[in-house]
């Protein structure tokens, strides 16, 4: 596993040039990427890093990547960073590491984005694996029961949801922005834009798992390689 997150980490690179402003996503892959580009940087690479998550930021400091603040940038060329589902037409659920809102921000102020993913993250239909939604503590059970509704109306096979606990079980996980995540056991996300749509539609989430039409090149690692997955998009 962790040889095809590397091997997807590493064609990452290749997309990298000097002078780039770019989006450092969050996760074990997108920490495996910025390993790398540490390295570039220290070879004479000149680029600086948005970091999506405060995790992420300390991960480029330790490994050298100059950093810059998200409201000094005027353009953020390429943002590179995992997933935890992708689907035939590049809709992703994201948001495992509970950094969604953040990795979304980024990716769409984003010229490009790549996601870089091991084999194992590649489904025909996205919903095994619970989509995150991050959102207010005020009214959080309300708010869990209105993500249930509306995972129904748009066709999930199931949407029970569940307030991700802290791992030190300290209590409900509170995010880098402040908020809580409801992890909704879909199973089957029929029409991931409908779903999008309804859960847009309720006041307590400030943002939701799923990525749609924001990247244009998946890079699966494998074993020995990677593959290099772009969509051409209208
Ligand atoms: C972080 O919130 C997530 O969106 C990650 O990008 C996603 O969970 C993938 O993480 P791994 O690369 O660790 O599998």
């Amino acid at each position: 596993m962790s040889e095809a997150k590397e091997n997807a980490a590493l064609a990452a690179l290749d997309f990298v040039e000097d002078g780039m402003t770019l989006g450092l996503g969050s996760g074990s892959t997108a920490e495996i990427f910025i390993e790398h580009l540490g390295e570039k940087v220290a070879g004479g690479l000149k680029i600086q890093g948005v970091p999506t998550s405060q995790a992420t930021a300390e991960c480029a400091k330790e490994n050298g990547v100059p950093l810059v603040d998200i409201d000094k940038v005027s353009k953020i060329h390429l943002t590179i960073d995992g997933a935890d589902e992708v689907d035939p037409v590049f809709s992703l659920i994201k948001g495992g590491g509970a950094c969604l809102l953040r990795e979304k921000i980024v990716a769409h102020a984003s010229e490009r984005m790549i996601v870089i993913v091991d084999n194992s993250k590649v489904v025909e239909t996205l919903g095994a694996f619970p989509l995150p939604v991050e959102v207010d503590p005020f009214g959080v059970a309300l708010t869990a029961e209105a993500i249930f509704e509306a995972l129904q109306k748009s066709g999930c096979k199931n949407g029970q949801t569940v307030l991700r606990q802290a791992k030190d079980g300290s209590g409900p996980l509170i995010t880098d922005g402040g908020h809580y995540i409801v992890d909704c056991k879909c199973e089957i996300i029929p029409d991931p834009g409908a779903t999008a749509h309804l859960l847009e539609q309720i006041p307590g989430v400030i943002e939701h798992g799923l990525f749609i039409d924001l990247s244009s090149i998946v890079i699966v690692g494998e074993d020995d390689h990677a593959r290099v997955m772009e969509l051409k998009r209208e």
